[in-house]
């Protein structure tokens, strides 16, 4: 990782962590973990936690909060979805997007990816935009093209003023809670691949966007990720779970 970004450890709930258990959570969690000024850490409740997690992290400026999905429009007849405009309200400043389980178990597309993204950035958030290849995919050879799809449609509808702002997450789905990690040769080829289309696409400030590594991260090889060319920061789910495991996490 370069010297000049700062890594970025964000924690993926998924559907983990009501409210109660965030509040058991972060009492123990910022007690392991000290606010430090040179990393940034995320964390993405399920949405009904994060008011719970809002609550917990009121004496920490330095624990960021963000949702992990929206829909693509503001508002409306939409049950049971969440949009940009409702996560800002409710005190989320980042945003996932296009994650592997919303592409591979609820079919989301490309094209939706590169709305929310649009939608997100409208309301001062800062999208988080995950990308990555399927197993059968990296044994095909595509990963490169499949990554790169996924990344320059997710970013077709931001103006490179946004883009500049926003996070991007390589994150093989064939690593996803499987215990089976990327080498951090495996990250780095692919995490110089978005830099290198990021250039193209918003020119040299694409230098300063964070590029997060996730699958099956966890505290024993967190460390090693991180020395990795061009990882800047780490997306954590199963890990992610433990207040003792993730304040070992952010302490990398
Ligand atoms: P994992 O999940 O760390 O459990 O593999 C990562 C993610 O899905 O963001």
């Amino acid at each position: 990782m370069a010297a000049h970004r700062r890594p970025v450890f964000a924690a993926n709930w998924k559907m983990n962590h009501g409210p109660t258990q965030a509040k058991t959570f972060l009492s123990e969690f910022l007690v392991r973990y000290a606010a430090r000024d040179d990393r940034t850490v995320i964390l993405f409740p399920p949405s009904i936690t994060l008011a719970a997690a809002r609550e917990g992290v009121r004496a920490r400026r330095d624990i960021a909060l963000g949702v992990q999905n929206v829909h693509t429009a503001d508002k409306g007849a939409f049950t049971g979805e969440l949009s940009a405009a409702l996560a800002a309200d409710a005190g989320a400043a980042f945003v996932l997007v296009g994650h592997s389980e919303r592409r591979h178990v609820f079919g989301e597309t490309d094209a939706q990816a590169a709305q929310k993204c649009a939608r997100v950035v409208e309301h001062g958030l800062t999208p988080v935009l995950c990308v990555g290849e399927l197993l059968e995919q990296r044994e095909r050879g595509e990963t490169e093209a499949v990554v790169l799809q996924q990344l320059r449609m997710g970013i077709s509808m931001l103006a490179p003023t946004a883009a500049r702002r926003m996070l991007v997450a390589y994150e093989p789905v064939w690593a996803i809670g499987t215990g089976r990690t990327a080498t951090p040769d495996d990250a780095a080829t692919v995490h110089r691949v978005i830099r290198d289309a990021l250039a193209e696409q918003v020119g040299v400030e694409a230098l300063d966007i964070p590029l997060l590594y996730g699958g099956s991260v966890t505290a024993a090889n967190a460390a090693t990720l991180l020395e990795a060319d061009e990882v800047d920061g780490l997306l954590v789910g199963g890990a992610s779970l433990d207040a003792a495991g993730w304040a070992t996490i952010c302490s990398t």
